[in-house]
Parts: C-alpha cells; structure tokens; sequence
C-alpha cells in the first residue's frame, strides 16, 4: 500500500493507493493543497479514481469538487450527504476497489449525519467520528450525540484493536494512533454510559470554527468560496506593481487610464491623481458610457487589491484587452508614501 499523509492546519488528508495497480483514493482533500495532492500522485506513480469526503466539513474548504473536474474522478460520500456534486453516493457495509485495496465503508454519524468511517487494510481513517485523544463534536448541524455513542462503542471501538486511526483532524502533529490506544487513553471515550456521554458532549461548549458559515455554504453545495473566486480572477489578469504605475502616472502621458473601483466616499477621501471612478458595484451598468474604448490600458485599483482584481476579470470578459489590475491597493500605495489627491472627480 502507498500511503501519503498531508496536513493543512489541523485538517488532515490522505492519498492511500495500490502498490501493484496504481489506483489511488484521496481521501479530505482540502482546497489550498490541489496541486500538492496531484504531484503527490504523479510522483509516486498513482492515478486518483476516487474523491472522498469522509463527511460534510464545517471547519475547511473541500477540495473534492474542483479536483473531481480537473482529475475527471468521481466524488464518493455517505448517501445521505446534501452536497449536490456527489457522484457516487456510497450505503454502509459497502467498498469501493481500488486494485487489490478495499475500501470498506462504515456509516457512523454522530459528528453530522453523513459521516463515514473507511477502513482499508491495516487501518481506519476516522473522519471525525474519532479523533486522537478526543471524538468529533455534536454541535454543528447534523451532529447528534446519542448517534455518535452508538458509531462509536458499537462500531469503530469494535474494531480490530490494532487497527491504526487516522482522523481527519489533529493539531498535536501525531500521525496516527490505535483503536486500542483511544480506548485506553481517550478522555471522552472513558465515560461509557449512554446517558452521561450524551450529556457531556451536549457541554463541551466549543468555539465556532472559523469560516464555518463559508464552509458550509460550499461544501454542502459546491458553490465557491470567496478565495477561490479571487484566485480565479487572478488566474485571469495580468498586475501591474504600485512602482510601475507611480511611474508611469508621474510622467503625465495620458497613455492609461486609472480606473478606481471603491465607492465615491473612499475614493473623494484619496485617491491616485488622475484616476476615474466608476465603483465595481455600477461597472456594467456603467461601462459603455464611461470606458468608450475598449482598446485603452486601463489599470483597476480598489483598497486592498482584490476587488480590482474582480473588476480587471470582468473588464477582460467585456472585451478590454489591456485591462490590467494593480497588485496591491489604495491602502499599500498611501504607506509607501505615493501622491494620493482627495475631493471630486475633476
Ligand atoms: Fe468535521
């Protein structure tokens, strides 16, 4: 078995593949690790057939709908999952084949209802259903305490004692532990009585997770995230450096036209001498009567440098070929001390 063990923050994911066939399962790929999971895989010669969600994350980004497009694989989770780009919708006691590996399928909800434990050879990867030293929580939506009691006593922690646990997260930079390990050593897992487990994990009292709104909103229904929209645009646009254009607007050519996409408050506050307004929200609706011709060199500034970014894509979509966007915004040329002028449009 070809084993790869990859970490973003605390979320971990695993690239598991057969030594003899090359069919390879990525299991919680998360979205800022794309092209590390495809090198991985070119580099220990596996081909992805499979893109699993062990459940729906609340905590990151996944990564399995923008791989299944790019790798055409398809994306595998619990049936009952609500993400609506799920190929493969996948029923306890079943496996998936991946050459000589099964891959067998656990249904053990609890964290949310569409959690899956897989357990492949020598070990089980947990999702958050177990976690090392702790078990995922119940407090997000789907989750159900009474349902993990039951995934855990009398599912995973029947398992083979020896069976090595790989979660989807771990913030101690342990690479594994056993079944037999967490019911020795799991705080959680000593308190054994139905009742009183339900009641403590009904009040552990957790903090949210950061971008848990984001994280839903996409990955339980494959729209994108804010990210990967910028990130797209920018794929799109080529910059120009805040040096390049002070130089270029110091020499008083009317060869490019700034175009500042803030509001009009921001932009009467202080703006890049010379510059238009025409604010992202109106670019459309505006665009014909303010950007006549298409052929000129426009150079997009916003405060911070993303929504220019949005903007320089849309331009290019309208057909100005010379839209370019600047990296950076208003707020890293006022600290390098560059001319900024305030008041009205001349
Ligand atoms: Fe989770």
């Amino acid at each position: 078995m070809i084993f790869e063990h990859l970490s973003a923050g605390g979320c971990q994911s695993y690239l598991v593949g057969c030594d003899e066939t090359c069919a390879a399962v990525l299991i919680d790929p998360e979205i800022s690790l794309i092209d590390r999971y495809v090198a991985l895989a070119a580099r220990d010669g596996l081909r992805i057939h499979y893109l699993i969600d062990t459940h729906t994350h609340a905590d990151h980004f996944s990564a399995t709908q923008k791989l299944s497009r790019q790798l055409d694989v398809p994306v595998a989770m619990h049936r009952v999952s609500p993400a609506p780009f799920v190929d493969l919708r996948l029923g306890d006691g079943e496996m998936l084949v991946l050459g000589k590996l099964r891959l067998q399928i656990l249904h053990t909800p609890g964290h949310t209802r569409d959690s899956m434990c897989l357990r492949v050879e020598d070990r089980v990867f947990t999702g958050d259903t177990l976690l090392i030293g702790a078990t995922g929580r119940t407090d997000l939506p789907s989750g159900d305490p009474d349902a993990l009691y039951d995934s855990l006593f009398n599912r995973v922690l029947r398992l083979d004692p020896a069976l090595k646990v790989h979660p989807a997260h771990e913030y101690k930079n342990r690479s594994h532990s056993t079944i037999a390990q967490e019911l020795a050593d799991n705080p959680r897992l000593q308190i054994r009585d139905r009742t009183a487990f339900a009641e403590m994990m009904r009040n552990l009292n957790l903090s949210m997770p950061t971008h848990v709104t984001e994280a839903l909103r996409t990955n339980m229904s494959g729209g994108k995230t804010v990210a990967q929209m910028l990130a797209e645009a920018a794929a799109n646009v080529p910059f120009m450096s805040l040096t390049e254009l002070k130089a270029r607007t110091e020499t008083g050519a009317n060869e490019l036209i700034v175009l500042d996409v803030r509001e009009r408050d921001a932009y009467e506050e202080g703006h890049i001498p010379g510059a238009k307004l025409l604010p992202r929200g109106q670019l459309e609706l505006r665009v014909n009567q303010d950007l006549p011709d298409p052929t000129r060199r426009i150079v997009a500034c916003c405060e911070f440098g993303r929504i220019s970014t949005l903007a320089t894509s849309t331009l290019r979509e309208m057909g100005y070929q010379r839209a370019v966007a600047l990296d950076g915004g208003m707020k890293a040329w006022r600290e390098a001390g560059y001319p900024v002028k305030s008041g009205r449009e001349p």
